[in-house]
Order: structure tokens, then C-alpha cells, then sequence
């Protein structure tokens, strides 16, 4: 049986609800053959079984959870300036603040008297500014990736990873502006709001990048044979720069 199908075949036994512990060694003996446009194939198969991209999502997270994630099968195959290894890296960027700010979010609950001065504030203040940085990211998505996919039969991945970036800018401006706004607010009303947003932030934001590196990016490269279109899309990135840093240290 072709590669591609052995996937879509282990992902349907996944659903299925099989057993983990036998399905594992014969899904890493396949994972050490497969290529890149394998796990693509198996997504177009199984999307076009009838599987709708939510429920594709939860197998792919039920079959990460098995072998371990498609991330590291996807870098190793890119080259070293490929401009979906800058996304990626990105990815891995705001992975680390995601954790920030849960971070800081607890410390913050834990203070008893919360002022601007407070360490825990200016943590969370100074985490809440990298993380706006994900807007320019999403952005540069919408810009280049998702026109560049736009004749291919993902294009429905690419609507609703658009629709992911709206609700994402409008969460994470939120938590700017209530941090920014912070002299407006009870401390304890502070707390609560950033406690709300920070928990919707997080796995949301997770989630979304999870996505991108297991189901977008693998067929994305799939897709987009031309290597013109991503040397296009490299040199309108390589104007922007990197998202998320930022030359000042933190204080
Ligand atoms: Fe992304
Ligand atoms: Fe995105």
C-alpha cells in the first residue's frame, strides 16, 4: 500500500479508537519512511473522505500524542533559509512566550498589593509586548502564504487559519490595552481580567500554531512546487525582518 495511505489508514484507526500501544510501532516504522508530501497526501485523502478540518485536527493531535509531533519531520526537510523555517522559528518564539504569560499570570494572581511598580506587573506588562508582535506574523501570513495557496485545494485550511488571526488579534489587543489601562482598573478587577484573557490566550494561540506546523506548512510545501514563489515570498519576509524581538532587555 502507498505510504500516504498507510497514514490515512492509521489516522482512521486512531479515530477509531484503537489501541495507542499497538498502533504506536507500526506508526514509527512508517513515520521513519515517509517523506513530507506523504502526511500531505494523507491530509487531502482523509479531508477528502468527507473528514472536516476540526476532526482532522483532533486526529492529528491524537496521533501526535502517539509517535511525538510532524514538527521535526518538517524542519529537518527544509533548507536552512527556506522562509518557512523563519515561520516556523517564530512559532517556536511564541511558543516560549505563551508560556510566559501563563507564567506571569499566576505570579500576578498570587500578589496581595498590586501596583505599577510591582515586578509581577511589569513582567506580565513586558511579556504583553512581545506578544503583540504575533499580529505582524499572522499578518504576513494572510499577505503571503495564504494568497500563494489560494488555487490549491487547501485553500479552505487558509480561511479558517484567517478567521484564527482575527480572534487572536482581538484577544491579544485586549490583553494590551488592559495592561496598558492598568491605572483604570481595581487591582483585583486587573487580576480578573487578565486571569480571563490569559486563559483564553494560551491554548487558543497553542492550538493555532499546533495547526500551522502539523497541517498547513506540511501541505503547503506540498503544494507550492514552484520555487519562485518561494523565493518571492522569502525576499517580501527578508524585508519585514524576524516578529517578536526586540533590541530592549528586559528591566
Ligand atoms: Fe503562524
Ligand atoms: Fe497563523
Amino acid at each position: 500500500m502507498e505510504k500516504a495511505r498507510k497514514l490515512a489508514d492509521i489516522l482512521g484507526r486512531v479515530r477509531d479508537g484503537e489501541d495507542p500501544a499497538k498502533i504506536r510501532y507500526e506508526s514509527r516504522q512508517l513515520l521513519s519512511t515517509l517523506r513530507l508530501s506523504d502526511i500531505s497526501k494523507a491530509h487531502k485523502y482523509l479531508l477528502g473522505s468527507g473528514m472536516s478540518l476540526e476532526q482532522l485536527r483532533t486526529l492529528v493531535y491524537a496521533f501526535a500524542s502517539i509517535l511525538g509531533d510532524q514538527f521535526a519531520l518538517l524542519r529537518a526537510n527544509l533548507s536552512a533559509n527556506h522562509p518557512v523555517r523563519r515561520i516556523l522559528a517564530e512559532h517556536e518564539m511564541f511558543e516560549c512566550f505563551l508560556a510566559d504569560l501563563a507564567e506571569a499570570n499566576l505570579e500576578l494572581q498570587e500578589v496581595e498589593t498590586l501596583t505599577e511598580l510591582s515586578s509581577e506587573y511589569r513582567k506580565l506588562e513586558h511579556i504583553a509586548g512581545h506578544l503583540q508582535a504575533i499580529d505582524i506574523h499572522n499578518q504576513r501570513e494572510d499577505d503571503l502564504i495564504f494568497p500563494a495557496l489560494e488555487n490549491y485545494p487547501c485553500k479552505g485550511i487558509c480561511v479558517v487559519m484567517s478567521k484564527a488571526h482575527w480572534r487572536i488579534k482581538n484577544m491579544v489587543g485586549n490583553l494590551t490595552m488592559a495592561v496598558n489601562n492598568f491605572k483604570h482598573f481595581e487591582p483585583e478587577q486587573f487580576k480578573i481580567q487578565i486571569n480571563a484573557l490569559s486563559c483564553a490566550i494560551v491554548p487558543i494561540v497553542r492550538e493555532h500554531i499546533f495547526q500551522e506546523d502539523n497541517i498547513l506548512y506540511p501541505v503547503a510545501l506540498d503544494v507550492i512546487e514552484d520555487d519562485k514563489i518561494w523565493q518571492r515570498i522569502k525576499q517580501l519576509g527578508d524585508e519585514m525582518g524576524y516578529c517578536g524581538f526586540d533590541a530592549q532587555p528586559c528591566s
